[in-house]
């Protein structure tokens, strides 16, 4: 038997000895040897993570301290991860506290929240998801993994697999959108991009699916509000995104604040223990989101902190974020005999095997010479820019305004975010550096050199008119050839805690922009959003309409590739745009009814103020060509629930350019024992074609797919008839019969 002390060391050259990929149980062995050696103190000090980072902006004197208490928390042994804290310097003089200095020397766990990139930043996912290529935002995703684990954070709190059907809601900016199937595989991508094949190594980050579940689905869009939804739309819309990420082997998950149907998420049993580890088979660690375990006192589950406390580690939280409940009132409960140890035992063990995965025990510090070589380099731009392209979505162009020549004569760039290098960033942009935003008009000035005829009036501020502001942008428009206007929302009015009640182009900008239509002068309107937005008036009234959503470091190149014709856009909504807020909540996969909407007919379901379709359905996006669809064919007719059908369909380019087009099929089950959706995505693939040139493309639907959850929830697939579309969206598309034996 070696002495405890002696004891330590050797296990700890056991441990790095696992990460050199040693037998399974060898490593469950050693880190249950250490769980063996560990005080409750330490072990609850594992479940606890807090804000690790050292604010910029207090005195010297305040922050000495502030990194005084971080390090002796570490020495302690009573701090298991870190959130806040980056940059290989503050993160290896933590880890060197803990691995040099503490008892066991077990490593500390650096998450952040890095969404869309960490110093290169990407286009927020909402508008990654608009480029419907999960491969590409793969890429993405490994490029944020290369940069943000040589600033030393090896735990990303993403993807964000929330679905949204409410674009009220701020962090739909965060989302792939409004559908779960599209959601799927993007959450799958985004996991396999953050963590690649080897979470050992210097470029992998553990992913964490948040927000666990359904936190999407808040009423009226209203950020952390009541979650009152059925079984079915649970199952089917807002878990199937998770079952992707635990598939996909994500090793972590996020649990969300809200409550789902009266049970807070985070400490839903059934939720967390039944579904997610039981029927997902996830076995992974799950982290409670900010504060969110002292917060079930607020929603009235608990009493006070120790029983949200015991509440959320019974249900299978295994890391507290910034409560401090774990670490403050776990020591009594399982003293008295309330928390059985072994509890508290299985999350210290979740907790240390993610920190095996990653190599921690044998490499805990991170080399600042990579931090130095990885950041913002060309090849990340490049693909940064070809993200924020594709990202683009071309939804009106009358008369084919678009593109512009490169001499279109002279150009007045008018609105707020014409050089708006922040919110160029988006939400959750947090090592992101507005001085390395390319922004609109850096972007027009690089594609026109410096002879550009370009003139700039910034017309209102985003959200408050400008004094003069609306006359120097007119009298700049009447002395050019066209304008482009550069309008919409600034980076703080979605993300976490910015819903909008209303999700209008803000007044003072709804002005500029009338004003300037009514110099009759040609205008292309640029949209930076982190949502959709209800666009009626500049729908009726512009000739040229781009979203260009918050497009990252590079999104002025890519806009003026767009809008010169360098790259034609192949973006499509991933989620629907109404005509007016009051339409809202509005998504393409609705239920019939048993009164459609007709119109002339009122007493069907529908306004008798408004048209019930949306002003741009999810899928929609136009190119600079246009496409032909015919001869759609379905076989075999007839298939099993274990088979599948082939789709197939030809697309002709019936235009003067070649182009990129996203054949979209859908499916429709017209009879089923449950009521189903009028459309629901369920294949997708990407087409380029000449001018003139047809394929015929083929997309393969596994019967699997067509199948729902009944009343009690249980998963089938059900003979009968199928619809299936194939075309340029949800609103539109050729139809093919098969069945379902
Ligand atoms: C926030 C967010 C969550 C984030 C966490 C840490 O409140 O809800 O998405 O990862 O706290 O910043």
């Amino acid at each position: 038997m070696v002495h405890g002390r002696l004891a330590v060391p050797l296990l700890l050259l056991g441990l790095a000895a696992m990460s050199r990929a040693e037998a399974p149980q060898a490593a469950a062995a050693r880190i249950d040897a250490l769980i063996a050696q560990m005080t409750l103190e330490e072990k609850l000090g594992q479940l606890t993570q807090q804000w690790g980072g050292l604010s910029q902006d207090i005195n010297p004197g305040a922050r000495q301290q502030a990194l005084a208490d971080l390090l002796g928390m570490a020495r302690a042994g009573v701090i298991g991860s870190y959130l806040g804290a980056t940059g290989a310097e503050h993160t290896n003089t933590l880890q060197r506290a803990a691995v040099e200095e503490s008892r066991l020397k077990i490593p500390l766990l650096f998450g952040n929240d890095i969404i869309h990139g960490y110093r290169t930043v990407f286009p927020i996912p909402l508008a990654e998801a608009a480029t419907w290529n999960p491969t590409l935002i793969e890429q993405a995703c490994r490029v944020a993994a290369v940069e943000g684990r040589a600033a030393g954070t090896h735990w990303t709190f993403a993807p964000m697999i929330d679905v949204c059907r409410d674009p009220r809601w701020g962090r739909v900016a965060e989302t792939a959108g409004e559908d779960h199937f599209l959601g799927a595989q993007f959450a799958a991508a985004r996991v396999r991009g953050f963590q690649g094949d080897n979470l050992a190594s210097p470029n992998a980050m553990l992913a964490c699916g948040k927000h666990f579940v359904a936190y999407g689905a808040a009423e009226g869009g209203r950020d952390y509000n009541t979650v009152d939804v059925s079984p079915q739309t649970l199952h089917e819309v807002h878990l199937s995104t998770f079952r992707a990420a635990v598939d996909a082997g994500v090793g972590s998950i996020m649990s969300a604040f809200n409550e789902i149907n009266g049970i807070p998420a985070t400490a839903h049993p059934h939720m967390l223990q039944t579904m997610l580890r039981g029927q997902m088979g996830f076995n992974g660690l799950v982290v409670s989101d900010w504060g969110s375990i002292n917060e079930m006192i607020a929603h009235g589950y608990a009493a006070d902190s120790g029983q949200a406390a015991l509440q959320a580690i019974r249900a299978g939280v295994d890391m507290d974020m910034c409560s401090g409940a774990y670490r403050s009132q776990l020591a009594e409960r399982v003293t008295r005999g309330e928390l059985d140890v072994k509890v508290v035992d299985a999350a210290v063990r979740r907790i240390l095997e993610a920190k095996q995965r990653l190599g921690l025990f044998d490499n805990p510090y991170i080399d600042p010479a990579l931090e130095k070589r990885v950041m913002l380099t060309a090849e990340h731009r490049a693909l940064a820019r070809d993200v924020a392209r594709r990202s683009i979505v071309l939804l009106k162009n009358e008369n084919g305004l678009l593109p512009l020549k490169k001499q279109p004569g002279k150009i007045a760039l008018i609105g707020p975010l014409a050089d708006a290098a922040k919110d160029m960033l988006g939400t959750w942009s947090l090592y992101g550096k507005p001085e390395e935003v390319v922004t609109l008009l850096a972007g027009l000035r690089n594609t026109l050199g410096p002879n550009a005829k370009l003139g700039v009036s910034k017309g209102s501020e985003v959200q408050a008119a400008l004094a003069g502001g609306i006359d120097d942008a007119v009298k700049l428009a009447r002395e050019s050839d066209i304008v482009i206007l550069a309008v919409g929302e600034s980076e703080d009015m979605s993300g976490e805690g910015h819903s909008r009640a209303n999700i209008d182009i803000p007044q003072p900008q709804q002005e500029l922009i009338e004003a300037v239509c009514a110099t009759g002068k040609p205008v292309v309107l640029v949209l930076f959003n982190g949502r959709p937005m209800a666009l009626q008036w500049a729908a009726d009234h512009v000739p040229a309409m781009l979203v260009a959503w918050q497009g990252g470091v590079e999104a002025g190149n890519a806009i003026a590739d767009v809008i010169f014709g360098d790259f034609n856009p192949s973006g499509r909504l991933p989620a629907t745009f109404p005509r007016v807020t009051g339409q809202v909540p509005i998504h393409y996969n609705h239920r019939n009814t048993g009164r459609p909407a007709r119109e002339g007919d009122r007493y069907t379901s529908k306004y008798i103020d408004l048209p019930t379709t949306p002003l741009y359905p999810f899928g929609f996006g136009l190119s600079y060509t246009s496409f032909r669809y015919a001869e759609a064919t379905v076989s075999p007719t007839e298939a099993t629930a274990d088979g599948k059908f082939s789709l197939s369909v030809v697309v002709t380019n019936t235009g003067t350019r070649a182009g990129e087009e996203l054949v979209q099929a859908y499916y429709r089950d017209p009879v089923a024992s449950m009521t189903r959706p009028v459309r629901q995505l369920c294949g997708f693939e990407r087409v380029s074609l000449a001018p003139g040139e047809s394929k015929r493309v083929v997309i393969e639907i596994p019967a699997q797919r067509l199948g729902f959850y009944d009343w009690d929830a249980k998963f089938l697939v059900e003979p009968g008839v199928i619809q299936f579309f194939l075309g340029p969206h949800s609103a539109e598309g050729l139809q093919v019969d098969a069945q379902i034996k």
